[in-house]
């Protein structure tokens, strides 16, 4: 089995000091940056956009995770390729073409990601996992962070988990939303490669402990 990896979201952390926080992060046990863009169409909530991304990207030291939370995500894939994105997630929800969409990100030399919302059901990517680098399962519905986690997502991972080895795919489970040490290892368990946690690290007192302990949590 691979090694799971944590990834603290910054959508926490405190945008005044967002630098402190990245090097908190950087000098931490995390394996990656999830770092969420919003655009108030596709999400009832606008996070922030390309200059924060750019000053961001220009301190971390560790894999950029960007989560499209918008539509239309084709027109921008080149500009998050050159604004440090690593792997470039979209939504299910928002690509008519996810295909086409898949194929351009890897073009522009990112990893792939799909993300789907509580209600999608992830047969609906049986034809195209095999592409796919990332499936993010939101464990909360898109929009905001400090939400409760939903249940019914340790039975989405399983599944997908099954359709994987089915396909001998390649692709990583992330999860997203609600995840503390309370439900980290049953995800993990279920198939979970990534575990994103945005208010469990960010609100704590001592946030490199809790991803410490997140990490451990879910060590096999
Ligand atoms: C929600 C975002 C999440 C969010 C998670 O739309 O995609 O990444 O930051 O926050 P928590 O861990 O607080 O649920
Ligand atoms: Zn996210």
């Amino acid at each position: 089995t691979t090694a799971k990896l944590i990834a603290p979201s910054l959508l926490a952390a405190d945008f005044a000091n967002l630098q402190r926080d990245i090097e908190l992060v950087n000098t931490s046990e995390a394996d990656w940056f999830h770092i969420d863009i919003m655009d108030g169409v596709f999400v009832p909530n606008i996070s922030f956009g390309m200059p924060v991304l750019k000053a961001i990207t220009q301190h971390t030291k560790k894999v950029n995770d960007v989560h499209l939370m918008i539509t239309n995500p084709d027109q921008y894939i080149h500009t998050f390729a050159a604004l440090g994105a690593n792997n470039l997630t979209v939504h299910y929800e928002a690509c008519p073409h996810l295909h086409r969409t898949v194929q351009a990100i890897k073009g522009a030399g990112m990893k792939a990601g799909v993300a789907l919302n509580p209600h999608t059901p992830v047969h609906l990517l049986e034809d195209i996992i095999a592409d796919l680098d990332i499936v993010l399962i939101m464990s909360v519905n898109p929009g905001f962070g400090g939400q409760s986690f939903i249940e019914n997502t340790y039975r989405k991972v399983s599944t997908l988990k099954e359709m994987i080895l089915t396909k001998n795919a390649k692709t990583l489970i992330e999860i997203d939303g609600g995840v503390s040490t309370a439900n980290g290892k049953k995800l993990t368990d279920a198939g979970a490669d990534v575990l994103v946690a945005g208010s469990f690290v960010f609100n704590s007192t001592d946030p490199i402990a809790t991803i410490k302990d997140l990490k451990s949590a879910i060590a096999h």
